[in-house]
C-alpha cells in the first residue's frame, strides 16, 4: 500500500486502532499526519486515542461478535492492535478470509496474548534463550514446578496479564501460596494457569525496539533502534532512556533474538513472510548473556522515550512501517522519560507545576488525557534530551515529580 488516499473521501486510507490508550493515541497522531483516517476503538468513551481521532467506537474487544461486526461495518484497510485483551481468534477468521490485514499478523497477535504462546515459541520452537518455566494449573503443580527444579527464587505470572498485573517474586516457601492467590486475583481471565520462571539474576533489562519494514525495493528489512534501557518496579515501567551502553556481544545476540522473533511472528496464516510494524523485544542482559523475556508485536511502553530521542518515534515508526513505506531508526539524542502516576482516584483531575516541569531544561511532557486516574495509573510522561543520558534521565525524573495531578 504505497498509494495514500484522502481522509473523509471515498479513497481513503483507514486505519482501526484496537485499543486507544496512550500508546494508541501516538500511532493515531503519526498517521493523521499522513492523512490516514483513523479509527479509535476502546472500551470506555473518551480514551485518549479517541480524542485525536476520526472516529472513535466504543466496544467490547474481547467479544469476538462484537469485534466482527465493527470491523465489517468500518471495513478498515488495516486493523492495529494496541492492547492484548482482544477476541483474537476471530482475526484469524478475519484475515483468513480476506476480510482485513491484521498489523503485523492476526497469528502474532494471538501468540502474544497469552504467556504461554510466545514462551512455547521461543524457547521450544525457535530455541532462544529464556528463563527457565513451567506452566501450572493449580497451587500443587505450582509447588511441585518448583521443588523438581525451578527452584527459589521465582517468578509467578498468570498466563494472561500484563504491566505485572498479579505478579510475585517468591523466596521461599512461605510465599508459595500466597503467589498463587495473587495471581488468580489479577488475570485477564479467571481461568486459573500461571507460568513460574526462574529468577533471572540480571545486570540490566532492555527492549529493543525492532521494525519490519519494506525498503526502496519493496522487500522487507529488520531495523533495529538503540536500546531502551528501563526500571520496573512491581512489573510497570517507572523510567526508561535510551541508548543502554552494552557490549558488542550482548548487543549482535539481543539482534539476534529479536531478529528470529520477529521474522516468526512476521509470518501470516498464509505461511507468507508479510508482516509488518514495531515490536517491543524485551530482554534480560547479564555480562554478554541475554534472555528472551517477551515481546509485544506493537509500539512498548518503554519506548515513549522516543517521543524525544529518535529522528522518527516508535509510533511514527509503526505508522511509516504499517502502511509500507521506509523508515528511519536512528537516534537523534540520547535521552530518558519518568512516567506520571495519577496519584488519586478521581475523575478529570487537574495537573497543578505544568510550568515548572517544563522550566527543567531539554524537557517536554505528555499528558495522555485519561478521563479517570487511578492512584497507581499512568497519567502522563515526562520527556528529557541531554547528550549525558544521566543527566537526561535526571531532568525526566525531576519534570515528572513536579507535575502534581489532584482532584478538580
Ligand atoms: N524470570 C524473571 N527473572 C527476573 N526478573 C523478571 C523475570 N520475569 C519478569 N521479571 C521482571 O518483571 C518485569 C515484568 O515482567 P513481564 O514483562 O513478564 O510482565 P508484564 O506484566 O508483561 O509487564 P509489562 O506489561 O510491563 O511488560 C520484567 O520487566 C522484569 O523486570
Ligand atoms: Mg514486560
Amino acid at each position: 500500500m504505497t498509494t495514500l488516499g484522502t481522509p473523509l473521501s471515498s479513497h481513503a486510507t483507514k486505519v482501526m486502532l484496537l485499543g486507544s490508550g496512550e500508546l494508541g493515541k501516538e500511532v493515531l497522531i503519526a498517521l493523521q499526519r499522513l492523512g490516514v483516517e483513523t479509527i479509535a476503538v476502546d472500551r470506555y468513551d473518551n480514551a485518549p486515542g479517541q480524542q485525536v481521532a476520526h472516529h472513535s467506537r466504543t466496544i467490547t474487544m474481547s467479544d469476538p461478535a462484537m469485534l466482527r461486526a465493527l470491523i465489517e461495518e468500518e471495513k478498515p484497510d488495516l486493523v492495529v492492535p494496541e492492547i492484548e485483551a482482544i477476541a483474537t481468534p476471530m482475526l484469524e477468521v478475519l484475515e483468513a478470509t480476506g476480510s482485513v490485514r491484521v498489523i503485523p499478523t492476526a497469528r502474532a497477535t494471538r501468540l502474544t496474548m497469552d504467556r504461554e504462546g510466545i514462551r512455547r515459541l521461543a524457547a521450544e520452537t525457535l530455541d532462544l534463550p529464556t528463563s527457565p518455566y513451567q506452566f501450572c494449573d493449580s497451587l500443587a503443580e505450582l509447588q511441585a514446578a518448583i521443588d523438581a527444579g525451578i527452584g527459589y527464587p521465582c517468578i509467578v505470572k498468570p498466563v494472561m496479564s500484563s504491566s505485572g498485573k498479579g505478579q510475585s517474586k517468591i523466596s521461599g516457601q512461605a510465599d508459595v501460596a500466597p503467589a498463587w492467590h495473587h495471581a488468580m486475583a489479577g488475570g485477564r481471565v479467571s481461568h486459573g494457569r500461571v507460568i513460574v520462571e526462574g529468577f533471572i539474576d540480571f545486570d540490566y533489562e532492555i527492549t529493543l525496539l525492532t521494525v519490519r519494514a519494506k525498503g526502496a525495493d519493496g522487500q522487507i528489512g529488520t531495523h533495529f533502534c538503540e536500546p531502551v534501557g528501563h526500571i520496573q518496579v512491581n512489573g510497570d515501567y517507572v523510567e526508561s532512556w535510551q541508548p543502554h551502553p552494552m557490549s558488542p556481544q550482548a548487543l549482535a545476540k539481543a539482534q539476534q533474538i529479536a531478529k528470529a522473533v520477529t521474522d516468526d511472528l512476521g509470518v501470516g496464516l498464509d505461511g507468507q513472510s508479510s508482516g509488518l510494524g514495531l515490536f517491543g523485544v524485551e530482554l534480560f542482559v547479564k555480562g554478554d548473556q541475554v534472555w528472551f523475556s517477551e515481546v509485544s508485536p506493537r509500539p512498548h511502553d518503554t519506548g515513549l522515550v522516543t517521543l524525544t530521542t529518535q529522528v522518527q518515534s516508535e509510533f511514527e515508526l509503526h505508522a511509516r512501517a504499517i502502511l509500507g513505506l521506509p523508515v528511519n531508526t536512528a537516534l537523534r539524542c540520547p535521552g530518558a522519560s519518568a512516567v506520571i502516576y495519577g496519584g488519586v482516584d478521581a475523575q478529570g483531575v487537574v495537573f497543578d507545576g505544568v510550568a515548572d516541569a517544563l522550566s527543567v531544561p531539554n524537557t517536554d511532557l505528555r499528558l495522555f488525557g485519561k478521563p479517570e486516574s487511578f492512584t497507581k495509573r499512568r497519567m502522563g510522561v515526562a520527556l528529557a534530551f541531554d547528550a549525558d543520558v544521566e543527566v537526561a534521565r535526571t531532568n525526566a525524573k525531576l519534570a515528572a515529580s513536579k507535575v502534581k495531578p489532584r482532584v478538580a
